[in-house]
């Protein structure tokens, strides 16, 4: 799906990782953990291609992603539904209308999608926000919606920085528990976490795969957690 060969990156003059090799096959769940400022955001910026590496080579679904033009980029990216650590959404529009915004860009047939918001917004606890407008949310309630937009066209590929982050531990046992169900399903899921007692709970669920990021390698974490 997702894979990464010898890439570097650098802000400018300032090298944050070096060497990186990472393969995000179908239906792995890998955990990205690692001190705060490691890098792990540019790695799943990376991943999406909204940064190009300044070493090395990222295929994406098969194909070198240097050699993609803007339409294969945007195809590409309807296929990895991803949740951004700072979960932006458009403020004057309703919830719902945010969640439903990937189908609306990929010109689905939203209408017939509604159930599936339904379900989706009920699981993620916001059944009764879909009118509400981004700013009236929490900062745990803005999460689970990012969550619940990066999964409503049934990505192939998800990505989540700290998906959790704000939320409390129930909270965060049942958003595991919806990308445990889609990785059961086949997707690839790559969970940016600090939360170590999240991972040893998935690993009871889940074959996942814990990948740490530090001093600038990438590197498979022991079986200590
Ligand atoms: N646009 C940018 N320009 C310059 N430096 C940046 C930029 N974005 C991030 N950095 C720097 O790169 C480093 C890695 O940032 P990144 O956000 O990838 O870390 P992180 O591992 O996700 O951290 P956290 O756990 O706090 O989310 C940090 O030192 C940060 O200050
Ligand atoms: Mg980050």
């Amino acid at each position: 799906m997702i894979e990464l060969s010898g890439v570097g990156y650098s802000y400018g003059d300032s090298r944050l990782f070096g060497d990186i090799t990472l393969s995000l096959a179908p239906g792995a769940f890998h955990f990205l953990t690692g001190p705060s400022g490691a890098g792990k955001t540019t790695l799943l910026k990376l991943c999406y291609l909204e940064l190009a590496p300044d070493e090395g080579q990222i295929d994406i679904f098969g194909k070198d992603a240097a050699a993609l033009n803007r339409d294969d980029i945007a195809k590409a990216r309807q296929r990895i539904g991803v949740v951004h650590q700072d979960c932006q959404f458009i403020d004057h529009m309703p919830l719902a209308e945010n969640i439903m915004l990937p189908l609306r860009v990929a010109g689905r047939d939203h209408a017939a999608e509604q159930n599936n918001l339904r379900d989706l917004m009920a699981w993620v606890g916001l059944g009764d926000k879909a009118d509400a407008l981004p700013p009236e949310l929490s900062g745990g309630e803005r999460q689970r919606a990012a969550l619940a937009r990066a999964v409503i066209m049934s990505p192939d590929v998800i990505l989540a920085d700290e998906p959790t982050g704000n939320v409390d531990w129930d909270m965060s046992l049942r958003l595991l528990t919806l990308l445990v169900e889609l990785n059961r399903m086949g997707k690839s899921v790559l969970l940016a976490t600090h939360d170590l007692a999240l991972i040893r709970q998935a690993k009871a669920q889940v074959p996942a795969r814990v990948l740490r990021l530090r001093d600038r390698v990438l590197q498979q974490a022991g079986s200590d957690l």
